[in-house]
This record gives C-alpha cells, sequence and structure tokens, in this order.
C-alpha cells in the first residue's frame, strides 16, 4: 500500500536554502515572491524571511522531510497587525496544503503570537491565493484598484483581513508544535 505523505508546519531556517531554492524554480509565477535565483540569493531570502535582518517571521510546509511551501508574516508589532504571504513549490499545488498551513498559522499568531490582527492581498488574477485566504478565515474587505503593473496592464489586488475577534474557520490544520513558538511580539518588537 502507498504510504500517505505527512505534512506539517515548523519554523523556516536558514538550512532550508536548497528547497526553497527549489520551489522558486518550480513555476515562473514565483518570481513576484521574492529575488532567488541560486544559492547566494536563496540564503539572503531566508535571512530575510527568517527575521535576521527583517521583521518576518516564517513557517515551512514541510511535505515528508521536504520544504514544500511556506507561510510567513511581516508584523507592525507597534498596532500588532501582521502581513500574510504563501507560497507552494508547483509539484505540491492544489492538494490544499496552503490553505491548511496558513489557517493553522494564522490561528497561533492571532492567539498565543500575540496579534490582533492579520492583513494580505492578492492580485485580482491569481484567485488561488484568494481560496487560501477564505479558508483561513479571513474577510474580503475591497480592492486596491490598479495597483500593480505588469506588463504593460494595470492590475487590481484584492485586499482581506482577519481579526483576533473574528470567529475562527473550521477549515482543517496542518500538526504544529507551537509550544516551542516564541510569540511574535517578542521576536519584532522594536526597542524604543
Ligand atoms: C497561491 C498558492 C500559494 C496556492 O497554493 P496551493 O497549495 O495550490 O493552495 P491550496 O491547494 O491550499 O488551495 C488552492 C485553492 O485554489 C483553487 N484554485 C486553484 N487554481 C485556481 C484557479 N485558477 N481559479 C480559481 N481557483 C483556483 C483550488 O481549487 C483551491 O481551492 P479549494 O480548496 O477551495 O478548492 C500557489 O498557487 C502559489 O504558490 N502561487 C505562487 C505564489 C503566490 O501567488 N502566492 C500568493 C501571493 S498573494
Amino acid at each position: 500500500m502507498e504510504k500517505k505523505p505527512t505534512a506539517h508546519v515548523r519554523p523556516l531556517t536558514l538550512a532550508d536554502a536548497g528547497d526553497v531554492l527549489a520551489a522558486f524554480r518550480s513555476a515562473s509565477d514565483m518570481s513576484r515572491q521574492g529575488d532567488v535565483t541560486d544559492e547566494i540569493s536563496a540564503a539572503s531570502y531566508l535571512a530575510w524571511a527568517c527575521g535576521k535582518d527583517s521583521n518576518t517571521t516564517s513557517f515551512a510546509i514541510e511535505v515528508d522531510g521536504r520544504v514544500a511551501g511556506c507561510v510567513g508574516i511581516s508584523v507592525d508589532a507597534v498596532n500588532l497587525v501582521g502581513w500574510v504571504w504563501y507560497w507552494m513549490h508547483a509539484d505540491y499545488r492544489s492538494r490544499g496544503l496552503t490553505s491548511r498551513a496558513t489557517t493553522t498559522v494564522a490561528n497561533w499568531a492571532l492567539t498565543d503570537g500575540g496579534l490582533e490582527r492579520l492583513e494580505l492581498g492578492h492580485r485580482a488574477n491569481n484567485p488561488a491565493s484568494g481560496r487560501v485566504a477564505l479558508a483561513a478565515g479571513f474577510t474580503w474587505e475591497g480592492v486596491e484598484r490598479g495597483k500593480f503593473l505588469i506588463d504593460g496592464e494595470r492590475i487590481d489586488v484584492r485586499t482581506y483581513g482577519r481579526l483576533k475577534l473574528d470567529p475562527p474557520p473550521t477549515s482543517e490544520t496542518l500538526d504544529v508544535e507551537t509550544a516551542s513558538w516564541p510569540s511574535l511580539i517578542g521576536q519584532h518588537r522594536e526597542e524604543p
């Protein structure tokens, strides 16, 4: 009998460069997620994604020991707000993994993670991203008309938010060990 793949969420680390590079090479639409084309740029991306030189904390979506995807939160510690983003290696898409991982991370971020509002936006011509947002309990809040200029065309961005007080989604989650995850506010508080 074929073994079912196991997926879980854990913090992304600087050691994940090989898998991150493979994901960025897997599909042309990954180019808007960051400038990752080789091992050096993958290491720079991870320094940012892992909060070494940023206010961002990221989580790997690990499938059978490999980083297939990622959910990140860029934190505004003054307003207790997080900007959420995600991506998935092309080979692992349409399995519900990003939806389940984003639900898992958002549920944690609005409880033990210490945030009170999460927000995200996606290009209107990227409906799969909107499906992930809705699955993870976000509410559609509006449209930023003509926000991006891509290949000569102005593209709308659809924006979403989820508040701590919103009812949590009933969507499936992934396995996590959140007990060891430090609060997002503690990680990204700016010292006066
Ligand atoms: C957007 C992205 C993260 C989705 O990852 P994924 O692992 O395929 O997501 P899931 O499988 O959890 O869910 C995808 C949903 O989109 C739906 N979907 C996929 N392609 C679609 C399309 N062309 N039109 C409408 N819905 C679509 C799927 O049916 C699914 O919805 P459902 O569960 O309600 O049926 C992935 O396509 C990706 O990495 N894209 C490039 C990076 C990116 O755009 N990131 C988001 C930036 S805002």
